[in-house]
């Protein structure tokens, strides 16, 4: 189904190419003019430049061609040739009903699916997450869902960030802390060899009873600010990074332990979030690619020596500003994260081969994306275009500056939605429904609509702009929240529940009143919304559609009562309220929310 706007475009280059004008410039847009048109067509204008004729001319020709199609109910030129097309009642009725009765909901698909990969998430074994991964996870998680149901096969990949100096900074810390813990790693690196099976349960049970998530959440922060000041702890911190690296069976078996414990919260945290990815790979999994990489980037040509580090240089000529060089291989033998991140792009080719990968990632680190694409476009990893950085701005807090605790912590995603949770409990029982709902049901609510707050406050902006955190206006019921969309849904869902407690059938749907036609032509944009998003990887596009269908049915409802009216009216209402809640729910779902049954 090519849908409305698309009749019209196909209309308006059919008159445009009997007229002997450029039809690509036949195009229709939604008027700027609600009132006066439903869509215009500046195309006359440029055509006329074009041809050296007079533009309003041109116009009256087109508009003729147009006058007899059964899809206007008025075709008008305004001012010096623009084309202002009204649609006929009868042609929105056809539109709405045809969209009720599609799966999809009027949405198309790629003409040509491809495999993508979507690098989102990014959390640091053992450093707790702060709003980046936060941005991140909530922006590739809505970008995943849109490829998806455009008909890509997609792939989310939390790339764990487990590889790096802090990891040499939690062993150390952890063998000073406990005594047992050092033992076990001086005798496997001595014994030089892994452990039996059974000893190796052994070990983890006892690492279990010794460090939890707790701990080292406790244990990263003193590290790392002992690294800071202390030299010689930072450099056992770098020399257990690189006994790491090159796997001794002690500080690898700590490894294990610390990632086990880190996913396992992580995977709650996400989950609870509506966050899930395919593949919960790290920067360790690229390891074994490294050496056979660097052989690669040596046999190209590509390294060069540098005070004893090896480097890929990227500069190109008519480049504004110099870009660093790709650090493959630090003074102290050790992988960085730009190697890992090559070495990454070789394991994706060879397991899921994508042609296209995104990397949801904040906007700082662009300089460090344009960098690793180079390096992989010079050795032959990847083609030109085909490595994307989908970089975002910062949740701040009122001083401008990335949102910290209280206390002036980074924040924990746990504690954030906690916090929100708890502002969206207020919220539920001020709207009287702490009552009505038994406590399970009104926790389960809470949540829903704190995760809505969160995940919408976010996707409303275009990801490159920084927003301010502010929990209040996130949570409010009205205005452009995640909360007011789910109240539109579950208005929406409640007139259904209740009609089908009468008994009541939606039947044909037809658009009559100034309301209806708007929830029409929403419906009927629903596509170029979802293709727009799409092509710009701006999930706020469908964020803004959901909340001007919300806008637009809260409108119908009040100048349309659906369950007093009567006969095929009530049966025409009922049937465009069920429509706008797919809709609805589906753009929900894109964004990685969901409507309860009440609130
Ligand atoms: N772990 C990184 C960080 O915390 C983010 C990882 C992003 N993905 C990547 N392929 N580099 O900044």
């Amino acid at each position: 189904m090519i849908g409305l706007r698309g009749a019209i475009d196909h209309r308006l280059a059919e008159a445009f190419r009997a007229l002997d004008l450029p039809p690509e410039l036949a195009r229709a847009t939604p008027s700027d003019r609600p009132d006066l048109a439903d869509f215009q067509c500046n195309g006359a204008l440029a055509a006329a430049k074009r041809v050296g004729r007079n533009p309003r001319e041109i116009a009256a020709g087109v508009a003729e061609a147009l006058a007899a199609a059964p899809e206007f109910a008025g075709v008008e030129i305004a001012g010096p040739g623009f084309i202002n097309l009204r649609l006929s009642d009868a042609a929105l009725s056809a539109r709405a009903g045809e969209i009720a009765s599609e799966p999809r909901v009027g949405a198309q698909t790629v003409e040509t699916p491809r495999r993508v990969l979507i690098d989102y998430g990014g959390p640091n074994v053992a450093k707790p997450m702060h709003v980046g991964h936060l941005r991140s996870s909530i922006i590739g998680e809505s970008l995943k869902r849109l490829y998806r149901f455009r008909g890509d096969e997609t792939v989310g990949d939390a790339h764990f960030g487990d590889w790096g100096y802090q990891m040499g900074l939690l062993i150390g810390a952890a063998m000073d802390a406990d005594p047992w813990i050092r033992a076990l790693v001086e005798d496997l690196n001595a014994a030089g060899t892994e452990l039996s099976p059974a000893a190796e349960a052994a070990a983890f049970a006892g690492l279990e009873a010794r460090i939890s998530l707790a701990d080292l959440d406790r244990m990263y922060p003193e590290a790392a600010a002992l690294g800071k000041t202390d030299e010689a702890y930072r450099n056992r911190a770098r020399r257990l990074t690189a006994e790491l690296q090159s796997r001794r069976p002690g500080a690898l078996l700590l490894w294990r332990h610390f990632a086990r414990v880190t996913q396992v919260a992580l995977a709650r945290d996400f989950h609870a979030l509506g966050v899930d990815f395919d593949l919960w790979k790290g920067e360790s999994d690229a390891d074994p690619l490294i050496p056979e990489m660097v052989a690669d980037l040596e046999a190209r040509g590509l390294l060069e020596d540098d005070q004893g580090a090896r480097i890929v240089r990227v500069g190109r000529q008519g480049d504004k500003r110099d870009l660093p060089p790709l650090l493959v291989v630090s003074s102290e033998g050790s992988a960085m994260y730009g190697t890992t991140d090559l070495a990454t792009i070789l394991d994706r080719r060879r397991t899921f081969d994508p042609e296209q990968v995104l990397y949801v990632v904040d906007q700082r680190q662009a300089d460090h994306f344009e960098v690793v694409f180079r390096a992989a476009v010079l050795a032959g990893y990847a083609a030109e275009g085909q490595l994307e950085h989908i970089g975002f701005g910062t949740m701040n807090g009122t001083d401008g500056k990335p949102f910290k605790t209280r206390e002036g912590g980074v924040l924990k995603l746990n504690d954030l939605i906690e916090m929100t949770r708890d502002r969206a409990r207020d919220r539920l029982r001020e709207a009287g429904l702490g009552a009505e709902l038994a406590p399970e049901a009104f926790e389960a609510t809470a949540h829903q609509v704190a995760v809505a707050a969160l995940k919408f406050a976010d996707l409303s902006n275009f990801r490159g702009t920084s927003y301010v955190f502010d929990l209040d206006r996130f949570t409010s019921f009205e205005g452009k929240t995640g909360p007011y969309l789910l109240y539109q849904a579950v208005r929406i869902k409640s007139v259904l529940r209740r009609a089908a407690e009468q008994g009541l059938q939606p039947g044909d749907i037809r658009i009559e009143d100034p309301s209806e036609r708007e929830l029409a032509l929403l419906l009927d944009a629903f596509d170029d919304a979802l293709s727009e998003a799409y092509e710009r990887r701006a999930p706020n596009l469908v964020a803004d559609h959901a909340y001007r269908l919300a806008q637009a049915f809260s409108r119908f409802y009040a100048a349309c009562p659906i369950l007093p009216a009567e006969g095929e009216v009530r049966a025409s209402r009922l049937a465009l309220a069920g429509v706008i809640l797919r809709q609805l729910e589906l753009c929900l779902d894109l964004l990685g929310l969901s409507a309860p049954e009440r609130m």
